[in-house]
Formats: structure tokens, sequence, C-alpha cells
């Protein structure tokens, strides 16, 4: 069989590399499995894109739709086009996609409209918040996806609530974690370590880039501000999107202890959070990785789509509520966080669940 795997902005890109890895273990075992790497280009930065590709060895696309910004219509749209023109080109078995960008919704369209089935990893996490696009992007490619494969039972359970037939669900744990335990071994400690003077467990790290966050202006300086006052003089590391780097710009936001950086590759964004002391982000991938890593995280938005972070992990909701970022802090400095538990089936072997799978629907 020939999937058509799909990665489009830089969350994906950990998510693809082990099930690649997957495919050419079973490839080279004798199976009938191949694939094309379809890249949409919606992420196009040096280091939003090509430095994940380095850095988890995962192969050159084999094209590159190059859709690269515009608005969320306008983006969709070209992926959609460009996508179609590469099914005809190149038809497939089966398109498989990952997380909830607008590149997943996008090609899930095209698929279906072209009468191949659909694979959707990471299905069936839900926030409930409509706001978000990534929300509408994940209801519209699970009501159009074939196999579902899925990262929780919370997940599950919203897939058999929208009225997905339990057959067609796989529990099969999550593939961004397969990244982050292989690749563990390989963290590499960022120059700003030793531009810092950085130590273990002494400094805490920031990521923003929802639009909510960082679309305006009054609430972005409010945030920032707020969160440099909570962590006292505790460097904060804040390695900027593109997104949010445009607002911050004219902000002139500049304190003794933030520190700004360009985003970081992979290895070197790891190894920041697994020896901070505590990580605040408004990301959903970085809430499970630091549930993995047992480290702090204070989620800053008002729901999330992955609960078990919060249930069992390390994860709190915070939102925008600075009341609930002071107890935060509060808890932190005074050591009072729990420590966290690892999810069920966050061991390191979800891709090859996911092909295993595949193997026996299409009876490989
Ligand atoms: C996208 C995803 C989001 C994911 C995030 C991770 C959607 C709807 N959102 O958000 O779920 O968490 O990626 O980064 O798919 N830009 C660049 N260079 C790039 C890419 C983007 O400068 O390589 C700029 C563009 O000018 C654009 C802005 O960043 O205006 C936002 O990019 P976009 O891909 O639209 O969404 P993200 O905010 O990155």
């Amino acid at each position: 069989m020939t999937i058509t795997l799909v990665a489009g902005a830089r969350p994906n890109f950990m998510k693809i590399a082990p099930i690649i890895d997957a495919i050419e273990n079973k490839k080279s075992l004798g199976f009938d499995i191949n694939y094309r790497l379809v890249h949409t280009g919606q992420h196009y930065d040096k280091n939003l894109s090509d430095t994940f590709f380095k850095e988890l060895n995962i192969p050159f696309p084999d094209i590159n739709l190059e859709v690269k910004s515009g608005s969320q219509a306008q983006q969709t749209a070209a992926i959609m086009v460009g996508f179609e023109k590469e099914l005809q080109k190149h038809p497939c078995d089966l398109v498989m996609v990952v997380g909830d960008v607008n590149s997943t919704m996008a090609c899930t369209i095209v698929a279906k409209k072209a009468g191949i089935k659909v694979a959707h990893v990471e299905a069936g996490i839900r926030s409930g918040d409509m706001n978000m696009p990534e929300e509408i992007n994940r209801i519209l490619t699970d009501s159009l996806t074939d196999y579902f494969f899925t990262t929780s039972e919370y997940a599950n359970k919203n897939l058999t609530n929208q009225g997905v037939q339990t057959n067609n669900i796989f529990f099969v744990g999550n593939v961004m974690i397969d990244t982050l335990l292989k690749n563990e071994h390989r963290f590499k400690k960022p120059e700003i370590w030793n531009t810092l003077n950085l130590e273990e467990k002494k400094y805490l790290v920031l990521t923003l880039h929802r639009p909510s966050n960082v679309d305006e202006e009054n609430q972005l300086k409010a945030l920032i501000s707020q969160i440099k006052m909570e962590a006292k003089d505790y460097p904060i590391i804040f390695p900027v999107h593109p997104r949010t780097k445009k607002l911050l710009n004219g902000l002139n936001l500049n304190f003794k202890n933030l520190h700004y950086t360009n985003p970081l590759g992979y290895l070197e964004f790891n190894f920041l959070v697994k020896h901070s002391l505590a990580v605040l982000t408004d990301s959903g991938g970085i809430t499970e990785e630091t549930t993995v890593l047992n480290i702090p995280c204070f989620t800053l938005r008002d729901t999330t789509e992955r609960p078990e972070t919060c249930n069992i992990g390390t994860n709190v909701l915070i939102g925008k509520d600075f009341n609930k970022l002071s107890n935060a802090f509060s808890k932190l400095f005074s050591r009072q966080w729990n420590k966290g538990t690892i999810p069920e089936l966050w061991d390191g072997k979800s891709a090859e669940r996911i092909i295993n799978h595949l193997i026996e629907i299409y009876k490989l």
C-alpha cells in the first residue's frame, strides 16, 4: 500500500518522524508498505521547518506545496488546491494527517473528495473552544476521518459521543512522545545557556503563539508584564514565534530577566525544558512533553484539549486569571508541585502500533 503522509507546520514534524521510522521498519521486514511525504509549506522559516527535518532525520519531502502564510481562508484554500494536484499526480491508498493545523484539515477534505481514505493521528481531542482555529480543524477533520488513532481515553470518548464506531478508533498512545523519548539522550545545550550562565532548575521557559494571547497588544503586554513580576528574578527564556514577533517588535517590553531568542530547534528547546524550573506556554504539545519530563507547566489558556496533562500530568490551566498565575508561582517556589504520572501508552511505541493496525486493516 502507499500512504501519503502530510505535514505542514512545526508541531507536525515531530509527529511524522516516528511514523516514517515505523513504516521503514516494516518495509525492511518485507511488508508491502510505502509512503510519500508531502510538506504543505505552511511553515517555511528555516527554524520552524528545515531544522526539525535535519535534527529528527526526517527524509526530504517528496514535494513541498509552498503555500506559506495568508489568512485562514487563503492558507486553507492554497493547501487544498496544491494537495488536489498532488493526489491527481500521485494517487495513493490512504492519506495520513497528524494534529490539528490548517494543513491537517485542508488535506483531509481534499482526500475525501478524491475518494481516498483518511487516517488521523491525534484524533478526538477537543478543547470545546470554537475560537481556536485548531478546534475547528479537529472537528472538521474528525467528521471525515476513516481511521482514528488516539492518544487518550478522553479522545476515544469524544469520538464515540460524536457517533464514530468503536472499531474505527485505535487507542495507540502519543507519537509526539515517541520522538521525545527517542531523542532525549540527544538533547543539546543551546548557546544561550552559556551566554546567560543558566543553572539547572533556576530559570523559566516561556512560549506564546495563540492568536488569543498574541494578536492583541494590551493583552500581550499585560500577560508578559505579569509573568515577569511573578517570576521574581528568575531568568525567563522566551523563544519567540514569528506570529508573536510581529506584535512584540513594537511593544518595547524590555525587562532585565526576560530573554528573547529566535525559535529554537527541537533538541535545544527540549534541553532547556528538561532542565528548567517550570514552563509557561499556550502550546498544547509542550504540555504533553512537560508531563513526560515531569516539569511543572503553566498553561496560559482557559481550556485544554489534553485534560490528562492536568488530571495526572504536571500541567495547570492558568488562562488569563492573574490570581491563578500568582497561586501557581507560590506553589512552585514553595516546592509544592505534585509529581506527574505518565498517561497510558505514552511509551515510545505509538507509531509502531499505528502501522501494525494498518497492516491488519489492509491485510498486508
Ligand atoms: C500554526 C498552527 C498552530 C500550531 C502552530 C505552531 C493553524 C491554524 N495553527 O499556528 O496550531 O500550534 O502553527 O507553530 O494551523 N510565519 C512565519 N514563518 C513561518 C510560519 C509562519 O513568519 O515559517 C508567520 C506568518 O507570517 C503568519 C504567522 O507566522 O502570519 C502565523 O503562521 P500560521 O502558520 O498561520 O499559524 P501559527 O500561528 O504558526
